[in-house]
């Protein structure tokens, strides 16, 4: 049974950044995020169609971030050796981020945004800019044959029917190959307080124990995860056909499950106290920003996340809180903030040198950041964030 536990507010799209304040008024919708009493899911309430959120004006690029970048090359390295795949196939493959890993002959990109597609097409990987679904899949099975691996990072919570995802997945695998999915994770993210990890993009935040039970009414079968920093927090899931399950399941995946459910992730209670929680953190980092801004300070934004997105739209923080924000994505300087009037400068360290306040907007990038802004924090600049709850660093 769905049961309602998180009201996020009126959002707007996470990744629609606007050049002028006018078309601010774009479309907004309703935040409510629900835990289903029967399958264990997270998801929100609302899907906005995939045409609207996954277009060829879509603004993230995974190769911005060196943490990332470095995790898919560890990834890359260790799926080479232990399961030497022939051919691999990437879901969701961004600018290549991952793929950029592996040989031309042997991968295959499939990215619906068109602007994404073009990249990984010009550096010479066979590309299908379509949306991932059982139709795509037996095309490519046609051009290409079966592939080792299917690889997904951040995609597939994107997806609403997750049967269809996974159907077309398992026509495309070979008997004996692994599918590998990474996505944010509900433990942390309930432990964490990170309610910002939903938003429109977002339908799903899988837990080993929603995406378990799911897999293995379809013949699948997780046998191992790995905890991974990425996005604040993700899980790595390692799946195979159930009925090819001649695997031991690893000590990582029986721990995996014990914390969730350690942790309450099967019960409603849990979501609800987690609720309260984001009620007082919202109230905190409101009174945190205003008695910043009452001494006369001025606060900027660092790293225009969608995550931020939630967080702002939630909080209500406009320009009078946030001056405005910095961040590298060339798609989304000079523009606003969905939903609110805070400008996205380009970074530059010249930005950062005259304030001594910044609101941590990519807080899963807190170590990176933190190691570039030696000099800030060198001169004591403050960093504001909100995770796991609203305090000055
Ligand atoms: P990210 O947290 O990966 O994604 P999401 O949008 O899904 O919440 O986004 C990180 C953002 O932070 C991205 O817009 C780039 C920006 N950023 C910087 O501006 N500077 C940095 O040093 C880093 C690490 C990120």
């Amino acid at each position: 049974m769905d049961k309602f536990f998180l009201d996020l507010g009126t959002q707007p799209l996470a990744n629609n950044f606007q050049k002028n304040l006018k078309s601010q008024s774009q479309r907004f919708y309703k935040l409510k995020v629900i835990y289903n009493t029967h399958n264990f899911f997270v998801k929100i309430h609302k899907r906005i169609s995939k045409k609207i959120m996954f277009n060829s004006k879509y603004p993230y690029r995974s190769s911005l971030s060196k943490t990332f970048l470095q995790n898919q090359k560890k990834l890359s390295k260790k799926i080479k050796i232990f399961f030497k795949p022939k051919k691999i196939l990437e879901i969701g493959s961004n600018d290549g981020s991952f793929i950029k890993n592996f040989s031309t002959k042997k991968a295959i990109c499939v990215e619906p945004c068109k602007n994404l597609a073009k990249i990984t097409t010009n550096k010479g990987y066979k590309t299908y800019s379509n949306y991932w679904d059982t139709k795509l899949a037996e095309k490519i099975k046609t051009d290409f044959g079966k592939v080792d691996i299917v690889y997904s990072a951040n995609t597939i919570t994107h997806i609403s029917n997750l049967k269809n995802v996974f159907e077309a997945i398992k026509k495309l695998l070979n008997p004996n190959g692994v599918i590998i999915i990474e996505d944010p994770s509900l433990l942390e993210c309930i432990k964490y307080n990170s309610y910002d990890q939903f938003y429109n993009e977002h339908i799903y935040i899988f837990s080993l124990l929603s995406l378990n039970k799911f897999l293995d009414s379809i013949d699948l079968c997780i046998f191992d995860v790995e905890n991974i920093k990425t996005h604040g927090g993700s899980l790595r899931y390692y799946v195979k056909f159930k009925k090819n399950a001649n695997f031991i399941r690893t000590k990582n995946y029986f721990n995996q499950l014990k914390n969730e459910k350690k942790f309450g992730l099967n019960k409603l209670s849990t979501y609800l106290k987690f609720s309260n929680r984001i009620l007082k953190s919202k109230k905190k980092l409101i009174s945190i920003l205003e008695s910043i801004n009452n001494k006369g300070e001025t606060i900027i934004g660092y790293g225009a996340t969608a995550k931020s997105v939630t967080v702002l739209n939630f909080c209500n923080i406009n320009s009078s809180l946030i001056k405005f924000f910095v961040d590298t994505t060339p798609a989304k300087k000079f523009k606003y903030i969905p939903g609110t009037n805070i400008f996205i400068k380009p970074y530059s360290k010249k930005l950062i040198k005259d304030v001594n306040y910044i609101f941590l907007g990519a807080w899963n990038f807190k170590k990176e950041i933190f190691n570039k802004e030696k000099n800030f924090i060198k001169r004591k600049g403050r960093f504001i964030t909100h995770i796991p709850f609203p305090r000055i660093i």
